[in-house]
């Protein structure tokens, strides 16, 4: 599946996408904040991440929707948004998302998350998604409420990041389908 937004593609990683992931997610400013991202991230840590996608892919029921995002002024993945955890009858989901460096602070985190949150709400129909982000994170939570999220609590110690061997507090954001504002 690919969705196409004003600057950007949505859509999934190939082979060909290794060397910009790398170059995007080959860096702690990024990595520290997700779970399961290692550090020094090489180009077999792609590899296998596209792998494990391509098999997710497949999978029925579907439990993943995962994105490259390409932007389409540098025809190059420049970070990477899902849906995970579908779980049709619960009508829930949770989502990630991850922007190299670069990119930061020009909307187009907005721009994947919107999109996202239509595929969810609108087409899906599901009724809850939740977001984990860790204690700290000083963008992922502000994404979230742009959007209507609401922090409903906290979990002690309960992530161990991969990229940094950490253990953090984990605020949890909920966002019900009802209080979705699409911009
Ligand atoms: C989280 C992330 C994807 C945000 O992407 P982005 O493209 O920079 O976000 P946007 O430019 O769309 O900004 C969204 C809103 O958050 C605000 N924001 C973003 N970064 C911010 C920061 N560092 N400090 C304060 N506000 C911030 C923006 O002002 C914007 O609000 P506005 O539209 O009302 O002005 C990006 O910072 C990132 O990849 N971080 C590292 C990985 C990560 O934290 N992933 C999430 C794990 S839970």
């Amino acid at each position: 599946m690919k969705i196409i937004t004003p600057r950007l593609v949505l859509r999934p990683t190939t082979l060909e996408d290794i060397p910009s992931i790398v170059r995007n997610i080959n860096n702690l400013n990024v990595s520290k904040w997700l779970l399961v991202v290692p550090h020094p991230y090489r180009a077999k840590d792609a590899k296998e991440w596209i792998k494990i996608q391509k098999e997710k892919l497949k999978k029925k029921p579907k439990t993943d929707y995962n994105f490259g995002i390409e932007l389409k002024s540098e025809h190059a993945i420049i970070g990477g948004i899902g849906l995970h955890h579908i779980d049709k009858y619960q009508g829930t989901a949770t989502i990630g998302y991850w922007l190299g460096q670069n990119y930061w602070r020009n909307g187009y985190g907005s721009e994947a998350l919107e999109n996202l949150l239509d595929l969810a709400f609108k087409k899906l129909k599901l009724r809850r998604l939740e977001a984990g982000v860790l204690v700290g994170n000083p963008s992922s939570g502000k994404l979230l409420e742009k959007y209507g999220f609401k922090q409903e609590g906290m979990k002690k110690q309960a992530i161990k990041c991969k990229a940094t061997g950490k253990i953090s507090n984990e605020i949890i954001y909920g966002l019900l389908r009802q209080d979705y504002r699409s911009k």
